[in-house]
């Protein structure tokens, strides 16, 4: 169910220097050229490090009403006080008539203080049951990928938007292939994923559209396009000339 169908650039960036942040940004300045368009299932955003991939997620997070620290969506559509650089210049295209009941926003980097807020949960016997439908254990008390898979596993319940960054942080290879098969059971029960990745696994779900985020602007690719795809295929096909080469004493 595409619950968002496209995002736009609603400032004009044609004019925006490369330091003008986040305008300036290659594959946002190009999004003044052409909408995004959003795959119903899955959009991945792929790209090296600095592309833009997490300002591009949080200002679809922030326009769809997800807090800055992550978590579920408590906001108001359409709340005036928006939190990210993007999300002021950046307008969504959502299905009409259609209301997701669940969503969720993952940032890596604040995974921590949502587990906390989570552990006040059990203190308050009137929000016990909030806490216990995370697994009724810390997630501090878990390793990392255990929590993260609670996260999947208990917290999200389906007909919802998951805007997901780098969710394979955490995750074993095995615990990726588990959270593909249970994003698969999400969606067939009416969501949709917006995921930013490095992970060749994770990427490799079917029902998905693909976009890379370079110098040159976003545009949709293949999966064997992808560069989490050809370098580690190319690595694994022949990982000692590859070794040879890139750890050689000769400039
Ligand atoms: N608050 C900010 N102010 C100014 N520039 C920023 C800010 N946040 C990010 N940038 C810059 O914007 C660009 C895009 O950053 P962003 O974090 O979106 O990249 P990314 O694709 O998510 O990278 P990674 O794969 O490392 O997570 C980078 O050049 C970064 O230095
Ligand atoms: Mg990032």
């Amino acid at each position: 169910m595409p619950f968002i169908k496209t995002v736009s650039l609603s400032s004009d960036a044609s004019e925006a220097e490369p330091d003008d942040y986040p305008l300036g940004v290659p594959a946002i300045r190009s999004l003044s050229e052409a909408m995004l368009r959003l795959h119903p299932k899955c959009t991945f955003l792929v790209g090296e490090n600095g592309s833009g991939k997490s300002t591009l997620l949080e200002g679809i997070a922030d326009r769809w009403g997800f807090d800055r620290e992550g978590g579920g969506r408590n906001r108001n559509l359409y709340a005036k006080e928006l939190w990210s650089d993007l999300g002021p210049h950046l307008s969504l295209l959502r299905k009409t008539g259609c209301n997701p009941m669940d969503g969720f926003f993952l940032r890596a980097e604040s995974f921590f203080n949502f587990a906390s807020a989570l552990d006040q949960f059990e203190e308050d016997p009137y929000t016990a049951d909030n806490y216990f439908s995370y697994g009724g254990k810390s997630l501090h008390q878990q390793s990392h990928g255990e929590s993260f898979l609670t996260l999947f596993n208990m917290r999200f319940h389906g007909d919802g938007v998951y805007i997901l960054d780098e969710p394979e942080a955490a995750l074993s290879p095995q615990r990726q292939l588990a959270f593909l098969v249970r994003m698969n059971d999400l969606i067939r029960d009416n969501s949709q994923f917006i995921i930013a990745t490095h992970s060749p696994i994770l990427l490799g779900y079917p029902d998905a559209t693909i976009y890379e985020l370079d110098e040159n602007g976003l545009r949709e690719i293949e999966y064997e396009e992808s560069q989490p795809y050809q370098i580690t295929n190319r690595f694994m096909k022949d990982r000692h000339r590859m070794l040879d080469y890139l750890l050689s004493d000769e400039d």
